[in-house]
């Protein structure tokens, strides 16, 4: 099994997914400043695993407070809580991590319990939210499964897969549960250009799981599609609005709105963590802006002219009229989202 990343008492050990295919290196990550520049620089990166890095971060910040004092330690948990918060915008699980980790912290200090027992208690949530990730996506794959035909070919965009989680992964997930289910299933993947996640690391993955793999650059999906070779599109997502307009990596949009021209169901697997009640449509999910040389330079090497203008936004938002389904652990939901998304997440 794929470690995407572990707590240790050393630290977060988190492998270096920048490096991925070429070289498979484990980093520990010791103070929460460093586990706040892993998600900034995606050492880790999808948006369960960015949770589960910034729980263990909130963990490891507070156990390295070096103080006794009451007072002081609320000052400086809230700030290890603000600049983990403060490293990626998009992925709502961020932030659904940190609030968790922040309840807890304030239910043990209502209780009395003194400060080591509180961080041991942090400790534990962290690895806990790490444990029920893995097992929220193999209840999402079980679920997923049945809409995978045998013998189908699947489109996927970006990774949402083992490396995205804390284990086995969304999208990749249901492709996982379909195979093991016995089906076969091969899948293309969108090399999703700049960061590559497709062509890096879904490959990488599923190669590992010899599930037959086709990478394909981004500009080829519309073609793929018309000439009849997918049979459906498996995305993950960064965040759900409660209309169930649906944020993911960038180029998520152009996917969906082919894969409708070409009759081609489109599916949305995600925890319901992802989903984020509180955001009324796409229009109000912020959107990161990332550095322009992740577009301007591959490895080291410049592409572009010098003084060009770049943009160069990590995610876009895919209206909920292209979404045929949304996958999570907890069943699957339809149109009209905004009363079958809210009856799954209020359970
Ligand atoms: O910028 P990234 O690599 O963090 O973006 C990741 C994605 O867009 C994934 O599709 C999403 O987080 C779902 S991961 C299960």
């Amino acid at each position: 099994m794929i470690k995407t990343l572990e707590w240790t008492d050393e630290g977060v050990v988190m492998i270096d997914q920048r490096l991925l295919p070429a070289e498979e290196v484990y980093p520990v990550f010791k103070t929460y400043e460093e586990v706040a520049y892993a998600i900034k620089e995606m050492v880790v990166r999808g948006a369960p695993a960015i949770g589960v890095a910034a729980a263990m971060g909130v963990a490891l910040g507070a156990r390295n407070i070096p103080t006794n004092d009451a007072a002081q330690f609320d000052q400086q948990f809230q700030r290890v809580c603000d600049v983990l918060a403060g490293t990626r915008p998009t992925a709502v699980n961020l932030f659904w991590a940190i609030e968790r980790m922040k309840t807890l912290y304030s239910n043990l200090k209502q209780d009395g319990l003194s400060l080591p027992e509180i961080c041991n208690r942090l400790i534990e949530e962290a690895k806990q939210m790490h444990d029920e990730d893995v097992a929220i996506n193999r209840e999402m794959g079980a679920n997923g499964a049945e809409l995978i035909p045998d013998g189908a070919t699947v489109l996927t965009h970006c990774n949402a897969g083992a490396l995205a989680t804390a284990g086995y992964g969304t999208a990749l997930g249901v492709i996982r549960a379909a195979v093991e289910a016995g089906k076969k299933v091969a899948v293309f993947a969108d090399e999703t250009r700049p960061f590559l996640q497709g062509a890096r690391l879904t490959a990488w993955e599923l190669h590992k799981d010899q599930i037959p793999v086709t990478i394909i650059t981004d500009n080829m999906a519309g073609h793929f599609m018309k000439a009849g070779k997918i049979d459906c599109i498996v995305v993950g997502a960064d965040r759900i609005a409660a209309n169930g307009d649906v944020a993911n990596k960038i180029g998520t949009y152009s996917v969906a709105v082919l894969a409708k021209e070409n009759n081609i169901p489109f599916y949305v697997a995600a925890p319901i963590s992802t989903i984020d009640l509180q955001t009324k449509s796409g229009e109000d999910i912020p959107i990161e802006e990332r550095p322009t040389t992740e577009v301007t330079h591959v490895k080291g090497a410049q592409l572009t002219p010098e003084g060009i203008t770049i943009a160069n936004p990590a995610f876009d938002v895919t209206p909920n009229r292209y979404v045929t389904a949304i996958i999570t652990e907890r069943g699957v939901a339809r149109a009209p989202y905004k009363e079958t998304l809210k009856s799954l997440v209020q359970g």
